[in-house]
């Protein structure tokens, strides 16, 4: 048996499917099941990553786990590691965490991912940890006002990056689940080409047939909207900072993804294709 966290998810939703495809046995951690809307094929269980009880329960019978941590990551990833301890299972592990444990400007994101990775790497025999950099999906933080306005107001700056399909990293995380060869990696995983933000606009503009206004917020804009969702300033400082940096570690392919799938990457052209009715 497979469990899969973060489930209803951008990642966890496709690790899930591809799963599913294969006809491989996969139970879901979900806070809401009743609104979760998952395959018939997979086993429902009610609880949060952050839950030890509801995890420990999840975690009878299972193999071979996928972990995403969203929210209160560190605290979360403890809990996770407790629960596992006491069901004395799964023997495998890959945990989604994120390429900004590799950045030289230390903030708060990378830092709780950090600490996660090392609480949960001594707890199972197979560890594997997947450090994507910004997925694809992230354009859909615009829909909406491409949508109504026709506009992009960017808070994470114009810097190149090289951001990656989160159906990328889950076909990687399958493979890390179900094949040998995988324990102890931390793989740092890109898309395949580099562009700023400015430029995935332009790829939405013309993915739309419709022109698409792109402007930079300030830096203070950008930490007061930041802190109003996370609460508290100094954090917000610290991680606008970081995604706003030259120094970002996702700022050019890392070859990484290709070399796990044996083919290219997806693009963002493909991803804006795929999912333009977001944009309209
Ligand atoms: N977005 C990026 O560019 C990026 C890049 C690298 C790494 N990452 C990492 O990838 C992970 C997934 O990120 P994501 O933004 O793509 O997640 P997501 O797919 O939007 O969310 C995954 C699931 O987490 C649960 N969830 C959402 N908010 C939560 C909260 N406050 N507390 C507990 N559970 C919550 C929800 O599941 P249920 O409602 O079903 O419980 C949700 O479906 C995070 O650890 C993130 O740091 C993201």
């Amino acid at each position: 048996m497979f469990l899969v966290t973060g489930a209803t998810g951008r990642v966890g939703g496709r690790v899930l499917a591809r799963l599913v495809e294969r006809g491989l046995p996969v139970r879901a951690l979900t806070r809401n099941p009743g609104r979760a809307r998952l395959p018939a094929a997979v086993e429902v269980a009610a609880g949060a990553p952050g839950d030890a009880d509801a995890v420990a329960a999840a975690l009878t019978g299972v193999t071979a786990a996928f972990v995403v941590l969203v929210g209160d990551v560190e605290r979360q990833a403890r809990e996770f590691a407790a629960a596992t301890k006491a069901a004395g299972a799964p023997r495998r592990l890959v945990l989604l965490s994120s390429s900004s444990v590799l950045h030289p400007v230390r903030h708060r994101i990378g830092d709780e991912h950090r600490e996660a990775e090392e609480v949960l790497s001594g707890v199972v025999e197979e560890w594997t940890c997947l450090r994507p950099g910004p997925f694809h999906s992230n354009a859909l933080w615009w829909a909406k006002s491409i949508r109504e306005t026709g506009e992009v107001r960017c808070l994470i700056g114009n810097r190149p990056g090289s951001p990656i399909d989160p159906d990328d990293v889950a076909a990687i995380a399958v493979r890390a689940l179900t094949e040998p060869g995988h324990a102890g990696q931390a793989y740092p995983l890109t898309g395949p080409q580099v562009l700023t933000s400015g430029d995935q606009v332009r790829i939405l503009a013309r993915a739309t047939g419709r022109p698409i206004e792109f402007e930079v917020a300030s830096e203070d804009e950008a930490v007061a909207t930041f802190a109003a969702v996370g609460g508290d300033r100094a954090v917000a400082e610290g991680n606008v900072a970081a995604l706003r940096s030259r120094q970002v570690p996702w700022g050019w392919p890392t070859g990484v993804t290709e070399q796990l799938l044996g083919r290219p990457a997806r693009s963002f052209h493909s991803w804006a294709a795929d999912n333009v009715a977001a944009f309209r």
